[in-house]
């Protein structure tokens, strides 16, 4: 017979003849992995032996010595002193095990009306619970720093553009306040999951329930939950909660790699917009004038990791009968390879956007070519009783007018612009210039810079009410 205390035999031993093969042992194991939720392993465990000296399934004095056994192998597992072994397959079972080899014969007693599927249910959400947190403290992060540029550049003009073509005068601020805008969608994701994710399994056992009396709503209590798994089967066997972080967290990276690609196009030599501090980027080896958007591309990159970790967990979870199957085992990878990802970028993301210096020439000069102003112009002549269809018209030959002589818009002679329509007069250039535009643009959701600091100042509320 096997030896619960003997610290490399298997709690599950009892009805197996045979050792298993060592390499399926290994396989099969993902303690590597999974001890990162001993922390929450433990709590779970507390929670389970309090509730069960609440009912009476344990004596005070059993749950005690099993509540100390648990804190004293969290101190140890804190110091990195607790010996993880393969043969024990996973955090569980790791805990459980060490626990009887501390406290002795009343360890075993632990695992009563429990079983690891619903443990390991309540342990990726406890520990999920927190990454969420983490990553939106991060976010928040991110988010102040998206605000502080925004501010310092309310009034710098660049160009606005579709197809990657000049197409209306923007300003700096109003552009970086987009990036804020998405940022919020992504928390909001964020807090949807948590509410959703944070239902405690714990009582399901098995599949079916236990027979012993529980109070799942006590132990619910001392683990925070907001709700209680109301079927066991589904306790134990859903990991739709994970698919949904990764997914929300997926939408982040997506966000994170166009801003990525933008900062990337901005610090070339082409556009020269932007300037990232040196300790985000790296020097070629072969090209010394080089100075890569390392940190950007890597996120660029890391977007597609997060992805994939999506594309894992809803393949791992397609076709999977109820209740538990060993499948679970790998949503932990994907997930937990994703929460890092995130966390990772966003932090070095804030940092990045607060180091980064911002060229208002280049951006205005940039915004003053490619005819910017063509529609203000329009807007003009539809105020002068033009229809739309016919300004744009008139506008697109003097945009060609200015093509030909090599010239801005605002460079044409008013004569010339006559040529084209009588109505126009001498008021016209102060349409034509950048300022004019974006200020004209002065409604909630606009580029002027009224608008972003209005937009900055509800932003900011936001901000200190989470
Ligand atoms: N390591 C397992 C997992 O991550 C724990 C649950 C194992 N349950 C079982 N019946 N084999 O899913």
């Amino acid at each position: 017979m096997s030896d619960p205390t003997n610290e490399t035999d298997k709690p599950w031993q009892g009805r197996f003849t045979e050792p298993t093969d060592s390499f399926v042992e290994a396989f099969t194991a993902s303690v590597e992995y999974d001890q990162r939720m001993a922390r929450h392993d433990i709590r779970g465990s507390i929670a389970h032996a309090t509730m069960l000296a609440h009912v009476g399934v344990l004596t005070s004095e059993e749950a005690g010595a099993i509540v100390d056994g648990l804190n004293s192998i969290a101190a140890d597992i804190e110091a990195g002193q607790f010996k993880w072994s393969i043969a024990l397959e996973d955090v569980h079972m790791n805990i459980e095990v060490a626990l009887t080899a501390r406290i002795g014969e009343i360890g075993k007693k632990l695992h009563t009306g429990r079983s690891r599927n619903d443990q390991v249910a309540t342990d990726i959400r406890l520990y999920l619970r927190d990454e969420i947190d983490a990553i939106r403290k991060e976010l928040k992060r991110l988010q102040t720093a998206t605000i502080d540029v925004a501010e310092r550049e309310a009034h710098t003009i660049m160009p606005g553009f579709t197809h990657l073509q000049t197409a209306q005068p923007v300003t700096f601020g109003h552009h970086m306040m987009a990036w804020y805008e998405m940022l919020v969608r992504d928390d909001g994701r964020l807090v949807d999951c948590r509410q959703r994710l944070n239902h405690m399994p714990l009582g399901a056992a098995a599949l079916a329930g236990t027979t012993y009396p529980i109070d799942r709503a006590f132990c619910a209590r001392l683990l925070e939950f907001e709700g209680i798994c109301e079927n066991s089967l589904d306790a134990v066997s859903d990991r739709d909660f994970a698919i949904e972080l990764v997914s929300a967290c997926a939408a982040l990276m997506n966000h994170l790699s166009r801003f990525s690609e933008e900062l990337i196009l901005w610090s070339s030599a082409q556009f020269e917009f932007v300037e990232l501090s040196d300790a985000f980027c790296t020097g070629s080896s072969i090209m010394p004038q080089k100075k890569n958007p390392d940190v950007p591309e890597l996120i660029r990159g890391k977007a597609a990791r997060v992805s994939g970790a999506l594309v894992t967990l809803l393949m791992l979870m397609k076709g999977q009968p109820l209740a538990y199957n060993k499948d679970n085992q790998e949503d932990k990878e994907p997930v937990f390879d994703a929460v890092d990802t995130v966390r990772g970028s966003l932090h070095i993301y804030a940092d990045m956007l607060a180091q980064m210096k911002v060229n208002r020439a280049r951006m205005q000069a940039a915004a003053a070519r490619g005819f910017s102003t063509a529609t203000d112009l329009a807007d003009y002549l539809v105020r002068k009783n033009i229809a739309f269809r016919d300004a744009h018209e008139i506008v697109g030959r003097a945009v060609r007018m200015a093509i030909d002589s090599n010239r801005s818009l605002e460079a044409l002679r008013l004569s010339e612009l006559k040529s084209l329509c009588p109505v126009i007069t001498q008021d016209v250039f102060s349409f034509l210039t950048l300022e004019g535009s974006v200020a004209a643009r002065d409604h909630l959701g606009g580029t002027a810079p009224a608008q972003v600091r209005a937009a900055i100042d509800r932003a900011r509320e936001r901000l200190s009410a989470t």
